[in-house]
């Protein structure tokens, strides 16, 4: 294993025996964290060859079972790289299922200061996202959306290690970005794939290229599978819409879904279209106006109140810490930024996400900005508000926010 961590360490290419060797030793317990985490950081530094790249889906899906789902028809999987503020399953989910396309959906916890969609509607009480394969085939069927976490029979391998990158700093990598999440969508079934590549400071990729080439590889992936496989590059150098943190952004969700307007309901429609059109096989124009009316007669919403019923979660129940702190603005002025990075950051530090892989999340945690990037601002009104439980262990400030 030693020779294997130094020949990637010298950027040489793996074989397809050694990157099975090494990577189903450690499913298995022969290799060990340290082992994989100078592995993984070796490929931070170096890169992996395309071939590399595809066989470690391969060997990601090998270490656990497929799904079929042909028997439910076309069916249309959507995966965000990663960013602050992104509740667009929650979503996207409902308004596409209410259009007639199945959305089957594995999601995963936060990764550094990106939030994860299973934290998300957690927060809703009682919502069981341990779904059992049969039940997640069985929703699929009556409601047309289920959502599950990751189970350790698909693509156990991606579930050891992203727990592993999220704490050893290996998160930022493209190929093994590519792998993460293609290995699991190509496990799940769908026979179509929607991919938002988060672009800016507060996403996991920071520049064009670094997307562009991510891109490229998904596409490659799906190509050598026989799945289709559109993506779409979005900004993230702001947090998406209002609310960051776990109840917070549920509500933020339902509040779209009823019909609130601005950039996160834009880019909903936008995924959403491109989805629809994959599914019904129609252009995006056509595609969007059936988007456009599920939301405004309501269905999307009622979707929505059915998928989460489905899965047992109690809406009545969904709380808010009543502890909070609100930031003022020092200056008058227009906010022309807020920094995604550090607006992440604060929300892991107010317990929204964790800091260590054994830590629990605080579903009451969060932020609710009130003067969103392009508000206008008077001195001494609130900017943001801080939602806690536990003692604040950070300073709060408004050093995420340009005036001018
Ligand atoms: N999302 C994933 O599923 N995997 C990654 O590596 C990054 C984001």
């Amino acid at each position: 294993m030693i020779e294997l961590i130094n020949k990637k360490r010298l950027g040489l290419e793996l074989t397809r025996g050694e990157l099975e060797a090494f990577f189903f030793g450690y499913l298995n317990q022969e290799v060990k964290d340290y082992q994989m985490s100078a592995m993984l950081m070796a490929i931070c530094i170096h890169g992996l060859s395309d071939k590399e790249v595809f066989n470690l889906v391969d060997i990601f899906i090998a270490s656990g079972i497929s799904l079929d789902l042909s028997s439910l028809g076309t069916t249309v999987d959507k995966h965000s790289t990663g960013g602050v503020g992104d509740k667009t399953t929650l979503i996207v989910g409902p308004i596409v299922s209410s259009c007639g396309v199945k959305v089957p959906k594995m999601s995963g916890r936060g990764l550094g200061h990106t939030g994860g969609t299973i934290d998300k509607i957690e927060s809703i009480p009682s919502f069981n996202t341990h779904l059992t394969i049969e039940e997640f085939i069985d929703q699929l069927e009556h409601i047309g959306f289920a959502l599950m976490s990751q189970t350790d029979e698909l693509t156990p391998l991606d579930k050891m290690i992203y727990a592993l990158r999220d704490v050893t700093g290996t998160v930022e990598s493209i190929p093994l970005i590519a792998i993460s999440i293609m290995s699991k969508k190509i496990a799940l079934g769908a026979s179509h794939i929607l991919i938002d590549i988060k672009l800016g400071k507060g996403a996991l990729i920071k520049t064009k290229e670094e997307a562009l080439e991510i891109s490229r590889l998904m596409m490659e992936i799906g190509k050598k599978y026989h799945r289709e496989v559109r993506t779409m590059i979005t900004n993230m150098d702001h947090p998406l819409g209002d609310m960051i943190g776990n109840t917070l952004e549920v509500l933020e969700a339902m509040e779209t879904l009823k019909g609130r307007p601005g950039p996160l309901m834009d880019l909903c429609v936008e995924i959403a279209s491109e989805m629809v059109s994959m599914g019904k096989n129609i252009s995006v124009e056509e595609a969007k106006k059936r988007v456009l009316t599920v939301i405004e007669n309501g269905d999307a919403f009622q979707q929505f109140l059915w998928f989460v019923e489905a899965q047992g979660g109690r809406l009545d129940e969904l709380t808010l810490s009543d502890t909070t702190r609100g930031v003022y603005a020092a200056k008058t002025g227009i906010v022309i930024d807020i920094d995604a990075l550090k607006m992440g950051n604060l929300s892991v530090h107010l317990g929204a996400g964790r800091l260590r892989k054994e830590d629990s999340i605080d579903p009451l945690a969060g932020i609710m900005i009130h003067k969103n990037v392009g508000s206008y601002v008077k001195k001494g009104e609130v900017l943001y508000t801080a939602y806690y439980t536990e003692p604040l262990k950070v300073e709060l400030t408004d050093d995420a926010f340009t005036i001018i």
